[in-house]
């Protein structure tokens, strides 16, 4: 070789060489390779036709609950720390409750009147007239890092998730560059005060709801693309099985619908980049280890969708916004009284559509 080339060939080596010792030194994530994502229906852009509800007052409203018992009452947490609500009669919005902090996600009602709320950053809250009470910030003497989602059985038991044992809700994308089981279902019995583990190594457990006869409960794993279900009753009681699986985009919250099936948010976290890196648990280690290259990874991420899914797991119906133009990184849906209520970390909005405006040959899905 002539010398000119030797010395090139030195320098390339070692600059490859101290990448590699810088990666391994502080990448945040210890990667595995992600899935391969299922296969994704035709798009048909039916999000695009909602209709922005309380357009710039809501700051990333993450989750949305109706109250059917108050008529439709519309509430959702904000950034700013606030559970607001949308009174159904006039439209306006007002703040309701004040919390505090940037990390308020899932909401869920109580049946004493008081709504319970997960705060990724301190655990779940219950919140009512008389101010904010912490039901739960550990188990089992582990810290709760990212309490997510919760809902309340008939019997006051609280199911409740805890997205990943290893980063906070600042630092989701890491979890999902890690691929790992870092998550949980966690139980909270108001009885006693405990809380306990349903379910460990769980890959970013995210939604939870229950099916109208309480038989069991379902928790989503984002980066698995599937839901689970832990038996509460019968001779299965105990018993964990896959819900539903092979969905088109990462599960984020569930709820139970009118018609006692579910809405399930999908969160769509794929771009032709994103396909070709998370395979590969170096590139991911690569990319995490730069911020800045991190932040560009994410803004490849791009539109919203949602699945309508029975209570036996089966999809029948997927309503999307293939590339974002009207509503990205749809985090909850809920149905009532014929419309979607969907909530978002993008927007700053909640949007609304009217199932009516939907026939059934746009959607359909063919379950195998
Ligand atoms: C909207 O309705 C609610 C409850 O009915 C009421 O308290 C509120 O003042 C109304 N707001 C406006 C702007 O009319």
């Amino acid at each position: 070789m002539a010398p000119g080339l030797f010395t090139a060939a030195a320098a390339v080596l070692a600059a490859v060489a101290s990448l590699a010792a810088y990666v391994a030194l502080n990448s945040p994530v210890d990667s595995v390779p992600s899935p391969p994502p299922p296969p994704t229906p035709p798009p048909n852009n039916l999000l695009q036709r909602l209709e922005k509800l309380g357009e710039g007052a809501l700051d990333a409203p993450e989750d949305v609950y109706v109250d059917a018992a108050a008529g439709g009452a519309l509430y959702t947490a904000t950034r700013d720390g606030w559970l607001q609500r949308m009174h159904p009669s006039n439209g306006s919005w007002e703040r309701w409750r004040f919390v505090g902090g940037t990390g308020l996600l899932g909401i869920a009602p109580s049946a004493d009147g008081t709504m319970l709320v997960c705060d990724a950053n301190k655990g779940l809250l219950r919140v009512g007239e008389e101010g904010v009470t912490l039901l739960a910030s550990e188990v089992d003497g582990s810290p709760i890092k990212f309490a997510d989602a919760a809902i309340e059985a008939s019997d006051g038991v609280i199911y409740f998730s805890d997205a990943s044992s290893r980063f906070g809700f600042d630092r989701w994308y890491y979890d999902f560059f890690e691929s790992r089981a870092n998550g949980r279902l966690l139980r909270y019995d108001p009885s006693t005060g405990l809380t306990s583990v349903v379910l460990d190594h769980l890959y970013f457990a995210n939604g939870v709801a229950l099916p109208r006869d309480e038989a069991f409960v379902v928790v989503c794993e984002s980066t698995r693309f599937r839901c689970m279900k832990v038996w509460l009753k019968g001779e299965k009681a105990g018993q964990t099985e896959t819900f539903v699986d092979n969905l088109p985009g990462c599960p984020d919250n569930i709820r139970l619908g009118s018609d006692g099936h579910f809405w399930i948010a999908l969160i769509q976290t794929r771009s032709p980049w994103l396909d070709l890196i998370t395979p590969s648990s170096l590139a991911k280690r690569v990319v995490a280890t730069f911020p800045a290259f991190l932040e560009w990874s994410k803004s490849t991420m791009k539109g919203a969708m949602v699945a309508h899914v029975s209570e036996d797991g089966k999809i029948i119906r997927v309503l999307d916004d293939s590339q974002g133009k009207v509503i990205n990184f749809a985090t909850s849906v809920n149905e009532f009284n014929g419309d979607i209520f969907l909530g978002s970390l993008a927007t700053n909005f909640v949007g609304k559509l009217s199932l009516a405006e939907v026939t059934q040959e746009q959607v359909t899905v063919s379950s195998s």
